[in-house]
């Protein structure tokens, strides 16, 4: 099906829904924040300070095993410090989605779809990291964000979501092939439209609407591969919500992408790779209990 059609398809069903979430204005105001030169760690924990929801996630999320302070950290302030300018970004950015769809019940429990987004989000740093992609950040949060339109399926369209995935349990079929058969779109160019809505920079917006076809990307294709093939990494070797995930790598495009970026990618042992992949899912699974438990 056409790419068009389908973003066209994706932009009547998003824009029938009048309570899509929202990000939280502080996390927009901290983005922008740390966009200036010169910013204060001071000017921005002021501001995160306003938000208290905001503020107990980043105290969890920083003192959960994936950011492995040496001892436990009490004050935002120091928090910060500790993670660094980059870094608050990429926790900033993620507590709000988390914000943003805590609250809704959806088709699929909403902690497996936060698993599979930081899983996928740890395994596409660790792959940016292999090929010396410089933006490891970025890689982060692209990852965690890729799938934000299967919870808009799951979430507003419920009875054809589930209608999907029953349809393809226990058959080797792709959950992204049998969305466009099956709804006219998929929760590629669904996610793509809550993105523009929230005004993402265009890089997180190309990765969500192409990440199942990273050769299609024209901004940043190295960015969809590699969120593509940690998609695929995690899944096989881990969860995700449904669909059959099987892949042969050297035949991927994302593969043929990052090995264009970075040669040496060739000499890759990945029966190791998956292992020390394997060694990050604890930490993902303890990271989004942490984050949920916050609330309690
Ligand atoms: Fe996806
Ligand atoms: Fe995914």
């Amino acid at each position: 099906m056409d790419k068009i059609e389908m973003i066209a398809k994706a932009e009547q069903l998003v824009a029938k829904i009048d309570d899509l979430p929202t990000i939280p204005a502080v996390a927009t105001q901290v983005l922008h924040l740390l966009d200036q030169p010169d910013v204060q760690v001071e000017q921005v924990a002021d501001l995160m300070l306003s938000d208290q929801v905001m503020t107990a996630r980043v105290m969890k999320m920083i003192n959960s095993p994936v950011y492995k302070p040496s001892h436990q950290i009490s004050s935002l302030k120091r928090a910060l410090v500790y993670l660094g300018l980059r870094h608050i970004r990429e926790v900033a950015l993620t507590t709000s989605f988390i914000s943003a769809f805590d609250e809704t019940s959806g088709t699929f429990e909403i902690g497996t779809f936060w698993e599979h987004s930081f899983g996928v989000g740890m395994v596409s740093k660790i792959i940016a990291e292999k090929i010396g992609y410089l933006d490891l950040e970025r890689a982060y949060i692209a990852g965690v964000i890729h799938d934000i339109g299967e919870v808009f399926l799951s979430n507003y369209l419920r009875d054809e979501f589930q209608q999907v995935l029953d349809s393809i349990k226990d058959k080797p079929i792709k959950l992204v092939e049998a969305e466009a058969l099956q709804l006219g779109t998929t929760h590629c160019e669904i996610g793509l439209c809550m993105a523009r809505k929230w005004n993402f920079p265009e890089v997180y917006c190309e990765v969500i609407a192409y990440h199942h076809s990273p050769a299609e990307a024209t901004i940043d294709p190295v960015l969809c591969a590699i969120v593509n093939l940690a998609d695929l990494f995690y899944s096989v070797r881990e969860l995700n919500y449904g669909g059959w995930v099987s892949f042969n790598l050297v035949e991927e495009p994302s593969w043929k992408i990052l090995k264009s970026m970075s040669p040496s990618l060739g000499q890759l042992d990945v029966e190791r790779f998956c292992y020390e992949l394997d060694d990050a899912i604890p930490d993902v699974k303890t990271l989004v209990r942490s984050i949920f438990n916050s609330q309690e």
